[in-house]
């Protein structure tokens, strides 16, 4: 059995190799160090063609085992959850992994009482509460496929997932409390189940006991059904294939609706683990808190899978960074002695702007790792964090991944590998990407850039998109041969360190959340009076990128009670987090005589850079794009 953990540079270098020349080799090992209750009959078969991936077969196992139960002789006592609420007034609370591991078996039950099965699909919308965590172990403890929906999305995204995956019970609670706003849940939940049959149970926690409607022999509450399991705390794991489906996650592509990403239990689980194990160097006693929400992939991989199934104590916050004040995350770190923090760069650069002053008012000696997720971190924040943050001792994990990776694909080992800011730097072990021109050929060597593609197979990639695999194939496996495609932009430098530029696609990341240009547009294009829009992403400080749109209402130029209406559109559609920043009013788009939009010179006019728009003699009406330069805000 080889260890999960890398300890030096060499010991990296020596995974590395170990990995692209004996790839299975390499990951029977990893796997060794997690319960398995029958091992798997063959490591890994695979083609991107179908694509068709499968890692471990034949071997089975439960995750909550890996995450709980083993825990249970040697750090049951251990704190496996540190809750702190959004009122810094409330009292935190700490579920050691004996209490995880009671409450999680709980909750299964009251799912299994209620007909949940092996196989079902469960949505989870709920707030950050250590209940979140419970529900979805519970799901995973039964064999129940969880769809974790972000508690900022509105009731018509929940409906389109709730249908989708055709989920039979929905979990959420009565409201939830995030910074200085009351966040409903059950009444989005009533409102999108009105076009949802094949929802049953609605179980509800109480948490912030407004007054909501139970719908008669579908919703019952949370509370009231454990306490009528009298104490019984008894529930063995199903027992699952390694290739079962574990999750599914939604996420936005550049076209259509969003794509339910599937994971399944054996792959993510290792790649989880290992990722967690060695990225952030976890040691037995550190105290990790993550920022992110459970409701992304960040939350799924590294606040539940991939710390508990490494033992590790978590901070859950249900809040945000600037509530009641921008000194929130330091007062966390300050209050829980938090050794490694990951966050997200929108969250810094908002931080940042508040000033040095107060992060310097709090103890952050105990921090000894900082991590970052989910855009590219501008040189700037880099640096802020690392000074301000880490004192300059704290190596900063500058982690680039995907929902569809299932964890982190490359980035520092902290401590390990020397770090540069803005960079990605190196692939951990196990991961192969390659750099394509736009024909798919690949550019070697270093100080070169291209799209950015992963050319072998490692146990957390998806292995489908939910009842549409032709989808998954076309979106990952089609655009270039035998690869697996990011959408990503990347530069290698001269020291073959990577550096993720952004995206290459129709995908916006906007405060580190994807969203589809597609998606938005089509809300857009729902409001009364607009016909057609296109929305492009343009530099914004904090954000990262901001959403413009484009839109032609013959009748409603600059008129504020259209833009109203527009962003009423897209909060009803899809969820607040999606609406524009700027809506600028026009006559016409610049579109190519096949119909199709120019995109790029509407990207251009968006960042105020109109100098050069490139060839736009091929534009079907050429006119229109001195108007729009012209109107540009
Ligand atoms: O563009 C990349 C960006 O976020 C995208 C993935 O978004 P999502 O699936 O929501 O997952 C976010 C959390 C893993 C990527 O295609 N991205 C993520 N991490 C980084 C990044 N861009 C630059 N640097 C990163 N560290």
């Amino acid at each position: 059995m080889s260890s999960l953990k890398i300890g030096t540079f060499e010991e990296y270098q020596q995974a590395y190799e170990h990995s692209v020349n004996q790839p299975e080799d390499f990951w029977a090992g990893i796997a060794d160090n997690f319960i398995w209750k029958k091992k798997w009959d063959n490591v890994l078969s695979w083609n991107f063609k179908d694509p068709d991936v499968k890692w471990f077969e034949g071997a089975k196992l439960n995750i909550t085992e890996n995450c709980l139960d083993r825990h249970l002789e040697t750090l049951g006592d251990k704190p496996a959850i540190i809750w702190e609420p959004n009122d810094p007034n409330e009292k935190s609370r700490t579920l050691t992994y004996k209490e995880l591991h009671r409450e999680v078996c709980q909750f299964a039950l009251v799912l299994k009482n209620n007909g949940a099965k092996k196989g079902d699909r469960i949505c989870i919308y709920m707030p950050m509460l250590p209940e979140l965590a419970i529900a979805v172990l519970a799901c995973a403890r039964i064999g129940a496929i969880h769809s974790v929906v972000f508690g900022g999305f509105s009731a018509q995204s929940i409906a389109d997932r709730v249908n989708d995956a055709q989920c039979n019970i929905v979990i959420t609670a009565d409201g939830g409390f995030r910074g200085p706003k009351d966040l409903p849940l059950k009444p989005v939940i009533d409102e999108a189940l009105t076009q949802c049959s094949s929802v049953d149970k609605v179980i509800v926690f109480k948490r912030s006991s407004t007054s909501v409607n139970m719908t008669k022999g579908r919703d019952i509450w949370w509370q009231d059904e454990i306490e009528k399991l009298n104490n019984n705390a008894e529930c063995p794991a199903e027992e699952m294939d390694a290739e079962d489906m574990l999750f599914i996650l939604y996420t936005s592509g550049s076209t259509g609706k969003p794509k339910g990403v599937v994971h399944t239990c054996g792959g993510y689980m290792v790649y989880t683990g290992y990722t967690f194990a060695n990225v952030f160097q976890y040691n037995q006693g550190d105290v990790y808190f993550c920022t992110a929400d459970i409701g992304w992939i960040t939350g799924h991989s590294y606040i539940v899978y991939g710390p508990l199934s490494q033992g590790a104590t978590v901070v859950l916050f249900e809040g945000v960074p600037t509530y009641p004040n921008a000194g929130r995350f330091w007062d966390i770190v300050q209050k829980h002695k938090v050794n490694i923090l990951y966050t997200a760069p929108t969250a810094i650069r908002s931080l940042m702007s508040s000033g040095k002053e107060i992060p310097a008012k709090y103890d952050l000696s105990s921090l000894k790792v900082l991590g970052s997720v989910g855009e590219p971190i501008n040189e700037e924040a880099w640096h802020w964090f690392d000074d301000n943050i880490g004192h300059n001792k704290a190596p900063i994990a500058d982690t680039w991944w995907q929902t569809e990776t299932g964890g982190i694909m490359i980035a520092p080992i902290a401590g390990v590998t020397k770090t540069k800011p803005g960079f990605a730097t190196l692939p951990l072990p196990g991961v192969q990407p390659i750099l394509v021109d736009e024909n798919g050929k690949e550019i070697t060597g270093n100080g070169v850039s291209g799209n950015l593609c992963i050319k072998f197979p490692w146990p957390g990639i998806l292995r489908t998109t939910y009842g549409d695999h032709e989808r998954c194939r076309q979106a990952y496996f089609a655009t270039y041969k035998d690869l697996y495609f990011t959408g990503d932009g990347c530069l290698r430098d001269d020291d073959g360190y990577y550096r993720i530029t952004g995206r290459v696609d129709d995908v916006l990341n906007v405060s580190g959340h994807r969203i589809g240009t597609a998606e938005v547009e089509n809300a857009i294009n729902l409001t009364q009076g607009v016909v057609e829009s296109a929305i492009v992403g343009y530099p914004h400080d904090i954000k990262g990128q901001g959403i413009y749109a484009f839109v032609i209402a013959p009748d409603a130029k600059g008129d504020d009670s259209t833009c109203n209406a527009i962003l009423a559109s897209v909060t009803k559609v899809i969820g607040p987090i999606a609406k524009p920043d700027k809506i600028q009013f026009v006559s016409g788009l610049p579109k190519t005589r096949s119909g199709k939009i120019m995109r790029r010179i509407l990207r251009k006019i968006a960042e105020g850079d109109t100098s050069n728009l490139g060839d736009t003699s091929t534009l079907l009406d050429p006119a229109v794009v001195d108007e729009i330069k012209n109107g540009a805000l």
